[in-house]
């Protein structure tokens, strides 16, 4: 599933030993691994290679350049949801030809710029919306190809914060309203009515939601392929990952140690499920993921600062924080966490791993059993590789984390750690305070 492993005592990612870029770089870096991210994509694909697909890397989960980069390499396009992230992809030689933009707040600007880089298609979210993409698209003389987002109302199961599929929430066009919306788009001088999208929302474990939705949503795409001519359909993102890792819990593979019904989806499953459905609309599927792309590929190197031994907790100190990875803090996620050199001959230790941030929330584990380490010995949070550089912040003015990327048993620093000058390069103090 990933390349993290440890050859030894320490933790390899691919054949590079993690503890030397932890020395060479600092910490907290992120370190993704190019070969899971490859084999991650590769595996996806064939899953559904039953069908013309084009997988859409959500550039939300990682938007790093060098990221994008090898994703483009592999042959995929993206699904993108601002200006910046248009730009990213510009600015790491690649394409947005194949790549569709979403979001429920486009901008004028945003749509100019997506427009003129060639965008695939526009995932519209409302009426309104349109309008404005009609408007700006008459603006610059060309037609703007588009797909509507249909909310199913369906249930993901999943937590509150990422669930999208559900009629209370900001996303989509409801289904019923959707035919009238395409008729609507189909009348509009400047635009062009391409496909229909869907996304019930993230870290998906069961396919039955997918299912449910894939089905209401596919028996519309069949009805626009027919009145329209809809070249694709888009059932977007939303694979589950495993964020238990087997490196903690010394198993073979903590997915097989599930009970089979605790199993979250594997591509496999997810192709096999979804391709019956699929197959027989004949029309493009186009795949959003973030998170399983990249999820298992990166991990947060972080290093102890000290271990506070309260009344009536142990605390780990470690130099990571809320503002590196937000997830813990945020949506109560769990992040395995493992030293870089394991000991087997060391006592356990239970703890709350906690960073530095004056906040009681920031806490990436309560109560964890882990190997007892010291002041200065390095440790991994795990799975960090989607959602974690992209949502940090200088909170408590800490410059953003650094990032490495390896393949096989080369390693480059791809983004360097940010400056305090960076930090305050925007700001000023203003006349009338001097
Ligand atoms: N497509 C659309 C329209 C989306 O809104 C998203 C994610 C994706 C695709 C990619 O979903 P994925 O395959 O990565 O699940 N920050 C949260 C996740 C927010 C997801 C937002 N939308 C987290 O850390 O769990």
């Amino acid at each position: 599933m990933h390349h993290f492993r440890y050859a030894g005592s320490n933790l390899h990612c691919e054949s590079v030993d993690l503890a030397e870029v932890a020395r060479l770089y600092g910490t907290p870096t992120y370190v993704y691994s190019a070969a899971t991210m490859a084999d991650n994509y590769n595996r996806l694909a064939q899953s559904l290679a039953g069908v013309d697909l084009r997988i859409c890397f959500a550039a939300k989960a990682n938007s790093t350049l060098a990221v994008l980069r090898h994703f483009a390499n592999l042959g995929a396009a993206f699904d993108l949801v601002s200006g910046g992230e248009i730009r990213r992809v510009l600015a790491a030689g690649a394409d947005v030809r194949g790549s569709v933009f979403a979001g429920i707040g486009k901008t004028e600007a945003e749509l100019e710029l997506a427009l003129q880089s060639g965008i695939y298609s526009f995932h519209v979210e409302s009426e309104p919306e349109l309008a404005r993409i009609n408007h700006v698209a008459g603006r610059l003389g060309v037609k703007a190809p588009v797909a509507i987002r249909v909310n199913p109302d369906v249930d993901a199961h999943t937590h509150a914060k990422i669930t999208t599929g559900k009629s209370y929430n900001k996303f989509g066009v409801p289904l019923k309203a959707a035919p009238a919306a395409y008729e609507a788009a189909a009348k509009m001088k400047n635009i062009q009515v391409r496909g229909v999208q869907m996304h019930i929302g993230a870290q998906l474990t069961a396919a039955a939601p997918l299912i449910e939705a894939v089905e209401t949503v596919g028996a519309l795409a069949a009805e626009l392929k027919t009145q329209y001519g809809i070249q694709y359909f888009s059932i977007g993102g939303g694979i589950g990952i495993v964020y238990r890792d087997a490196l903690a819990s010394g198993a073979a593979s903590w997915w097989e140690a599930q009970p089979a019904d605790q199993r979250p989806l594997t591509p496999e499953a997810y192709g096999a499920a979804l391709l019956p459905l699929l197959q027989p609309l004949g029309l493009k599927i186009l795949l959003e993921p973030g998170r399983y792309l990249v999820g298992n590929a990166g991990v947060l190197l972080t290093r102890v600062e000290h271990l506070k031994r309260g009344a009536a907790k142990n605390f780990l100190v470690v130099d990571a924080a809320m503002n590196d990875l937000i997830r813990p803090a945020m949506y109560d996620a769990y992040h395995e966490i493992v030293p870089l050199h394991r000991d087997t001959t060391r006592r356990a230790l239970v703890a709350d791993v906690v960073g530095p941030i004056c906040e009681s929330g920031d806490c990436f584990a309560h109560d964890r059993q882990l190997q007892e380490v010291g002041e200065g010995e390095f440790m991994a949070l795990m799975s960090g590789g989607a959602y974690g550089r992209v949502m940090a912040s200088r909170y408590n003015t800490r410059g953003l984390p650094a990032e490495v990327l390896v393949q096989g048993s080369a390693f480059e620093l791809v983004t360097a750690r940010e400056t305090f000058e960076q930090m305050i390069a925007g700001e000023k103090i203003p006349a009338f305070l001097k």
